[in-house]
This record gives structure tokens, sequence and C-alpha cells, in this order.
């Protein structure tokens, strides 16, 4: 049996997915089971990763879980002390590819977080694979999607900055292959798309592939962290993205080689990932 946290998230459905295709059980844990919207062949259990005693009954007979800090936050230590003691071998954590190894201190709150997370799966005493992800290109769907849908018109700073987006299938992709064989134990990957964009480009993919104009107009950083303020983003949050994408501007990003490391097929470009989420931009 194999436990996903943020199991209703970008990452979660698609991997709770890929895991029921290969066969395998998964129960799939969200605060909202009615409104869930999962597989009718998943185990949905109702529970709070971020208040790990609500899993206790639903940890039992589990080998290995997927632990998304979205869903589980501060409470690592605690969730995996709790999977430990109930017989839990193996756990696959979703990190961000900020993150830099062998740095006295990690230049933003993003990384240091999630550094923090990965000390504590590392200490955890379970089997453990880290997957430090790069900017996931579901994030556009909220900052994105809907001025396209308005207007045809990307409000946003840093046209040159650059960043090699990730399809979240390649990222479902990789933990399945993490949960479910005992070649990564132990390993950090980098999993980003498979090439560096400016944002200027990654807007003319989007009108390429849905074949209607689409332009870019470079908003100040002021008004852009308005913006993000607006998705519910914390302020420390937005305040890194900005100065991660300021950083960006001029030189290019920094492309992973984790997604065909794991799956032995190259991370799926950017177009392929607007032409699956198409609708959302219609
Ligand atoms: N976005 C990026 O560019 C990026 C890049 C690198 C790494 N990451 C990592 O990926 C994570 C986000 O992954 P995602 O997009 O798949 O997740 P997500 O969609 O943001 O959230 C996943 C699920 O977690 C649960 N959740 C959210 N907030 C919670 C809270 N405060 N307490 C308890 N449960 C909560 C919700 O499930 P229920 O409502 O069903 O309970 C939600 O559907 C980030 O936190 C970061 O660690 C993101």
């Amino acid at each position: 049996m194999f436990l996903i946290t943020g199991a209703t998230g970008n990452v979660g459905r698609v991997l709770v997915d890929h895991l029921l295709e290969a066969g395998v059980p998964v129960r799939a844990v969200t605060r909202n089971p009615e409104s869930s919207k999962l597989p009718a062949n998943a185990e949905v259990v109702s529970g709070d990763p971020s208040s790990p005693e609500s899993l206790s009954e639903a940890l039992s007979a589990v080998s290995a879980l997927f632990l998304n800090p979205a869903a589980v936050g501060g409470s690592t230590a605690k969730l995996l002390e709790l999977a430990r003691e109930r017989g839990v071998k193996r756990v696959v954590m979703l990190s961000s590819d900020t993150v830099v190894d062998d740095a006295a201190e990690q230049s933003d709150s993003i990384a240091a977080w999630h550094k923090q997370i990965e000390e504590t799966v590392a200490a955890s005493g379970l089997e453990w694979t880290i997957l430090r992800a790069g900017e996931f290109a579901t994030n556009l769907l909220g900052l994105w999607a809907p001025q396209i849908r308005a207007t045809g018109v990307v409000r946003a700073p840093y046209g040159q900055g650059t960043t090699a987006p990730i399809h979240e299938r390649d990222i479902a992709a990789t933990a399945v292959r993490a949960l479910l064989t005992d070649d990564h134990l132990g390993e950090t990957y980098s999993l980003t798309g498979p090439k560096s964009l400016t944002r200027i480009e990654m807007v003319e993919i989007i009108a390429q592939v849905l074949d209607r104009p689409v332009r870019f107009e470079e908003l100040v950083p002021e008004q852009a962290l308005q913006a993000i303020l607006a998705q519910g983003t914390p302020k420390p949050i937005a305040d890194s993205i900005l100065a991660l994408q300021a950083e960006s501007v001029g030189r290019p990003a920094h492309v992973g080689t984790g997604v065909e490391a794991i799956t032995g097929q190259p991370a799926r470009p950017f177009a392929e990932w607007v032409a699956d989420h198409a609708g959302a931009f219609a």
C-alpha cells in the first residue's frame, strides 16, 4: 500500500493515477474526501498531514509514502516518526530545485524551508529519495491562464527571466519509480523541464500551440508582487519567487537530469504541457 499526501494537488492527482495504472494499491489523503474527486479505485482517506496523528490509522500496512511539503508543512518529523512506528519503510519527498547543496545558509526562504524538510527526511531512519523539482508549469494555470482567456495578454515581470518549467506528469513518473523500485534510495535528483526558456519565449510557445495571438507585457516588480499575493501566496514566498525571477534575467535556467535518469525518457517539452492544458487557456 502506498500513501500519498497532497493527493488532490497538482502532482498528487497525477501520481495517484500513475500508481493505479501500475496496478498498485493507493491510499490518497485529503482533508475533504467528499469533494476530492479522486478516482474510485483509490482508497480515499480523510486526514490532515499537517496533523500527523490524524493519519495514525491510515499509515497501517503502508510500505511507502509520498511526502508533499504543501500538505505536511512543519510536521514532517512527527509524521515520519509515526510512519516508522507504524511500519512504513520508505519516504519519497517532493522538494525544490532552489535548494543548494553545501551552502552554509540557503539564499532564500523557499530553499531554506525545503532544505530543513530534506534534512528531516534524511534523518528519519526510513529509506528515502528526494525529488527536487524546478518551477512547475502548472503555476501558469493560476497566474497566466485567466489573463490569456480574458485578454490574450500575459502581464508578468521579467520577460527575459528564464526557467525550465516541468510537466507534472514527469514529476509523477519519477515519484512512481522511486516508490516502486529500489534503484533510487538515498539519492537526490534535480527535476526540470528539458530546456531553458525566457518568459517571453514561453508566451510565444503558448500562442503557437493555441494557434492564436498571445503577447507578453512586462509588469514592474511591485505590480507583480500584488498579483502573486492576490493568489494567496505568503509574502516571504512571493518575495523569494520574484527575487529568483530577477536573478534569472540574462542567464540560462538550470536544466536538471533527474527525469531522464529515473524514467529513461527525456522530460516533456513545454509545448506538450500547453497542449495537454489547452482547455485552461481557451
Ligand atoms: N509550484 C512550484 O513551482 C514548485 C516547485 C518546486 C517544488 N514545489 C513543491 O511542491 C509543493 C506543491 O505541490 P502541489 O502543487 O502538488 O501541491 P498543492 O496542489 O499546492 O497542494 C497539495 C494538497 O495539499 C493539501 N494542502 C494544501 N495546503 C495544506 C495545508 N495548509 N494543510 C494541510 N494540507 C494542505 C491540499 O489537499 P486537501 O485540500 O485535499 O487536503 C492540496 O490539494 C510545494 O509546496 C513545494 O514543496 C513546487
